[in-house]
């Protein structure tokens, strides 16, 4: 039986500026925290930086060539802050809007639809040595950052997503370290995820009145699948403990306007939360037209700590954790096959997620915004790179989108995480995600079997079989 999607399905493909981009001082660009933290030893594998990368910047109008070969039909990028207004205040810097114009422009041109993401993790250094997203001015810049951006692109830009993640900003980024800016401090961690919260919802407010009215805006969360080892209710205690901490710490401001009693509780000894003010939670929950999910592996608990549990959440272990008054949770590694990162594949995961949100706001429509995964792919001696690992990873997870779809689920796009192989954060270039192998020393890119496979799903809107793998010049538009 076929498996076919609906017509008009959003076939995508996404990136990040730090993690492509390059070309770290053009534009008058100054240092985002992206780039304090990569260059300072000992934080990123092999010391690498984003200082170049995939040098997307230099090669831009090749890349969007590259994904009209392929028949991608949306692009979903991110604008670098540091880009259009280097110290996060004040002026924009024109030619740093003009590349992101030109590369809308480009797009435009050749049939694919942008999908812009604000903020993926890249604060402008002097907003992080203001004191970053632990205080609350930042909400602000960021509110006039995406005004910034909507009054120059709005005009060509339909798609708007406030923030990628915020989970990762505030907890990988102010709990655990293993992000920028590499702190350490759960309370830091928690009046981050606020104040993240508070700059999505007035960012909102910004884009609405300076976008025409047909602008769609969204914000992509990685909403966990939590699993409880057993249905001992510590397990599931250690469930909704992680479940508040992960999802609901977002869900719940933005989608309902308030945020979850119990997350007050399980945090009580830490902070009062008295830097959530009057009014917050109402300027957080403001209309959104889509949600943007983020799935890659789920979340296995139990509870009490055990000390012969495997943490390895796919994140460098800094000795910090990055759940904050969860020292009584263990988590574990689900069993079965992992991708690259360690990460165990898992599409039910998927499936769950989406039919959790379609049930929780049955009326806002879902995005996939990312799913993807790595494997140590290598290019053989002709030149071409295989990855069946990864094309079986994105088949399973294409038909738990198709499943949601079938059962009910308003899913009306999907994001293959990455279209290049990219800087993977902590991970440096260790880790590729991409459907198009990069050489990072020449930047040749090379379209993997995968990449080839998608471009068939992108053209037919049917699931093709893993073993249907077109050539390069059998693809509709080569
Ligand atoms: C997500 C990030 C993205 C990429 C993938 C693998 O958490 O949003 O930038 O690193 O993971």
């Amino acid at each position: 039986m076929s498996v076919s999607f609906p017509p008009g399905f959003l076939w995508g493909t996404a990136t990040a500026a730090y993690q492509i981009e390059g070309a770290a001082r053009e534009h008058g660009r100054t240092p985002s925290m992206w780039d304090t933290f990569s260059h300072t030893p000992g934080k990123i594998e092999h010391g690498h930086t984003g200082d170049i990368a995939t040098d997307h910047v230099n090669r831009r109008s090749e890349d969007v060539r590259l994904m009209a070969y392929l028949g991608i039909g949306a692009y979903r990028f991110s604008v670098s802050w540091s880009r259009v207004q280097p110290t996060g205040r004040g002026p924009a810097v024109q030619r740093g809007l003009d590349f992101y114009r030109g590369l809308v422009d480009d797009l435009l041109d050749r049939g694919i639809t942008p999908v812009l993401t604000l903020y993926h993790w890249d604060l402008p250094q002097d907003l992080e040595s203001a004191g970053g997203w632990p205080r609350r001015e930042t909400a602000y810049r960021f509110a006039e950052y995406a005004r910034i951006v909507a009054e120059a692109l709005g005009d060509r830009v339909k798609h708007w997503i406030t923030l990628n993640e915020p989970w990762c900003s505030a907890f990988l980024g102010y709990g655990s370290g293993v992000h920028a800016p590499g702190q350490t401090n759960p309370v830091s961690a928690l009046r981050a995820a606020h104040h993240l919260n508070l700059g999505h919802g007035l960012a909102v407010d910004a884009l609405r009145g300076a976008l025409p009215p047909r602008a769609q805006i969204s914000v992509s969360l990685n909403l966990a699948a939590v699993r409880a080892r057993t249905h001992a209710p510590a397990d599931l205690d250690a469930r909704r403990r992680i479940d508040a901490l992960a999802n609901r710490i977002f869900t719940g401001p933005m989608l309902s306007g308030a945020y979850p009693e119990d997350l007050f509780k399980d945090t009580a000894r830490l902070t009062d939360w008295s830097f959530v003010h009057d009014g917050d939670p109402a300027a957080i929950r403001r209309p959104l037209d889509w949600l943007g999910v983020n799935y890659y592996t789920p979340t296995l608990v139990s509870a009490p700590k055990d000390p012969e549990a495997d943490r390895r959440d796919g994140h460098p272990d800094s000795g910090h954790s990055p759940w904050p008054c969860a020292d009584s949770v263990a988590f574990h590694q689900p069993p079965g096959e992992q991708t690259e990162m360690g990460w165990s594949v898992d599409p039910s995961g998927l499936y769950d997620v989406l039919m959790r949100y379609s049930r929780e706001a049955p009326r806002l429509p879902l995005v996939v915004t990312e799913n993807g995964a790595a494997y140590a792919d290598k290019m053989a001696a002709d030149g071409t790179v295989d990855d069946p690992d990864r094309i079986s990873y994105l088949h399973g997870h294409l038909a738990a989108v198709h499943r949601a779809l079938a059962e009910g689920a308003d899913v009306r796009g999907y994001f293959l995480w990455s279209l290049l192989d990219n800087f993977e954060w902590a991970h440096g270039y260790t880790k590729r995600f991409g459907a198009v192998h990069v050489d990072y020393e020449t930047q040749l890119r090379t379209p993997k079997a995968s990449a080839r496979w998608y471009a068939r799903l992108a053209s037919t809107g049917v699931l093709p079989d893993v073993r249907d793998v077109p050539a390069l010049s059998d693809l509709p538009l080569a």
